[in-house]
């Protein structure tokens, strides 16, 4: 995709090849750009000549039928090449050598030895440098290296895998079957250091501010002198550092919309609207269609069709409102801004090659096609938490910037019935509560997501004097890395005790407060 090859870093980038986006963290944790691509990247098509390539780890046999292989041509660009685990093996086999499957798997710690060689060309010993002569390791794999292909060297061994490190005599050409990028091997952040400042030349220049410097340039150009851009804000972090970008690069052409929803949480549109107009200076327009959408969920239960609705509406109410806008402003949109992540973006790398783009069209695609708008996606190269420090580098405020995530369909898939006004006011109201209170604790940034949800039975109570017979609300609060996995948040009694209190006395139609301690799996962090 155009925007990955337009980015500015050309002359100081690691090209990193499929599977393992920890390779790429680690690199820019040194302050160095690389670039994550299918390992079945044509080079030649690159709009840059890379300083080096790091061919990643993966889940394959390099003998397997469909097996991926890279571009041989990578062996002949004269810049360092590095293979890591599968990465070894692909060199190997691409050096007519002997690769058999392990006849011990090895998963697991390792120590590895460091062999030096004082005689020969001075890079060989260069990736192990200032390690020791020992390093515990992370291994993982099933097949090993057989034998030493023709010209190469052992670098480095384990008890298991004799050929644990390989170098070519004279090319710079490597392969280690172990893991640097994991925290389970220490030093290995050390040596992919080694790799890309002593034997590729990268500079250690990628910092938040040049990538805000260079990110502007590169949408100004792509944009140009008059184009004009829309996108949708959220009022969560990715949107509204995505947005504040564009304004920074090309002010009031660009056009922001929030659609409510009317399944937000408390006071959200009041809140956006001021933290990015007044706030932040994005040219903002608020669309209240909470009624479209309630009527819509009306009777509604199941949670599918709750995303379809809320989603399709969605849609058509965003489009609705770009032709609106074009015909109030009489300028036509170019450009469609999408906050699409960098974790987004490797997952639908793959060598069996679907694009990388199939995942962010989905939202608002009939939009590309009806008024001819261009992706523009300025965040597909970072992380979450790049993403943060983007935000405070743009002068978003902290509290923003730090916001749990929020899904799309808001709070209809948090009341666990049907969505219905009341229902609506019940669970924000509760949520409301329980996340100020997480504040007010001083754990907000300790937990991953946090929210209240209401479910469709109602227990008795006695309230005074009264016998009630009213709502429950469940409390959720999960720590997770990847959304993928989460515990549930270990607070203490007193906590959800003044929770519980508040909710109970402040909410009218809640008598009763639980906390969910399902981690996932086997519980999902949304109830639907
Ligand atoms: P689950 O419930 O699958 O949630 O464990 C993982 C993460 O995804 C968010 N989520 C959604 N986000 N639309 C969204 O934009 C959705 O339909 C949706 N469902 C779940 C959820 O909030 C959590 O962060």
């Amino acid at each position: 995709p155009e925007a990955i090859l337009d980015f500015g870093f050309d002359t100081d980038s690691v090209m990193v090849s499929q599977y393992s986006h920890l390779i790429t963290r680690r690199l820019r944790e040194l302050n160095i750009f690389a670039e994550m691509l299918p390992c079945t990247q044509k080079l030649a098509d690159l709009p840059y000549k890379p300083k080096g390539v790091i061919l990643s780890g993966g889940p394959y046999s390099v003998y397997a039928l469909d097996a991926p292989h890279v571009d041989p041509t990578v062996f002949d660009l004269e810049v360092p090449v590095m293979g890591v685990c599968y990465g070894l093996q692909e060199i190997a086999w691409n050096h007519g050598q002997d690769v058999s499957a392990g006849d011990k798997k090895e998963y697991g710690h390792a120590v590895l030895k460091i062999t030096k060689h004082p005689n020969a060309a001075s890079h060989v010993d260069t990736l192990f440098d200032g390690l020791g002569e020992e390093m515990e390791v992370w291994m993982s794999h099933g097949d090993k290296l057989g034998c030493l292909p023709d010209n190469f060297v052992t670098i480095a061994e384990t008890s298991n895998a004799p050929f644990a490190g390989i170098a070519h005599a004279e090319k710079k050409l490597f392969g280690i079957q172990f893991h640097p990028e994991v925290t389970h091997t220490p030093m290995g952040k050390k040596l992919l250091e080694n790799f890309a400042v002593k034997l590729c030349q990268c500079k250690q220049e990628w910092t938040m501010t040049k990538f805000v410097d260079t990110e502007i340039e590169r949408i100004r150009k792509l944009v140009g002198p008059t184009g004009q851009v829309i996108g949708a804000v959220s009022g969560g972090v990715d949107s509204t550092v995505a947005a504040k970008l564009m304004h920074e690069a090309i002010g009031d052409r660009f056009h922001a919309i929030l659609v409510d929803n009317g399944v937000m949480r408390l006071n959200e549109c009041q809140i956006v609207h001021k933290t990015l107009t007044e706030g932040l200076g994005i040219n903002l327009k608020i669309v209240d269609a909470s009624e479209q959408f309630l009527s819509r969920l009306k009777g509604v239960e199941n949670p599918e069709k709750k995303r379809k609705i809320i989603g399709n509406t969605f849609i058509e109410i965003f489009e609705a409102e770009a032709e609106k806008l074009v015909k109030e402003t009489g300028v036509e949109m170019n450009f469609l801004l999408q906050g699409t992540l960098y974790p987004d973006v490797i997952e639908s790398i793959s060598f069996k090659g679907p694009s990388a783009t199939i995942k962010t069209h989905h939202n608002v695609g009939g939009l590309l096609e009806d008024m001819k708008l261009k992706l523009i996606e300025p965040l597909r190269e970072l992380f979450k938490d790049e993403v943060r420090a983007l935000g405070t580098n743009l002068g978003i405020p902290e509290d923003l910037v730090w916001r749990h995530p929020f899904p799309g369909p808001g709070i209809a898939i948090r009341i666990l019935g049907e969505v219905t006004p009341e229902q609506v006011a019940i669970a924000r109201q509760a949520d409301h509560i329980f996340i100020e209170e997480i504040k007010a604790a001083g754990l907000y940034r300790q937990i991953s997501q946090a929210y209240a949800a209401l479910l469709p039975c109602k227990a008795v109570g006695v309230m005074g004097d009264l016998r009630v017979y009213d709502q429950i609300i469940a409390l959720r609060a999960v720590k997770t890395t990847d959304f993928m996995t989460a515990d549930w948040f270990d607070f203490d009694g007193k906590f959800l005790r003044r929770v519980s209190t508040r909710i109970v006395n402040e909410v009218r139609g809640v008598c009763r407060v639980l906390y969910d301690v399902t981690q996932k799996p086997p519980g999902t962090i949304e109830f639907q």
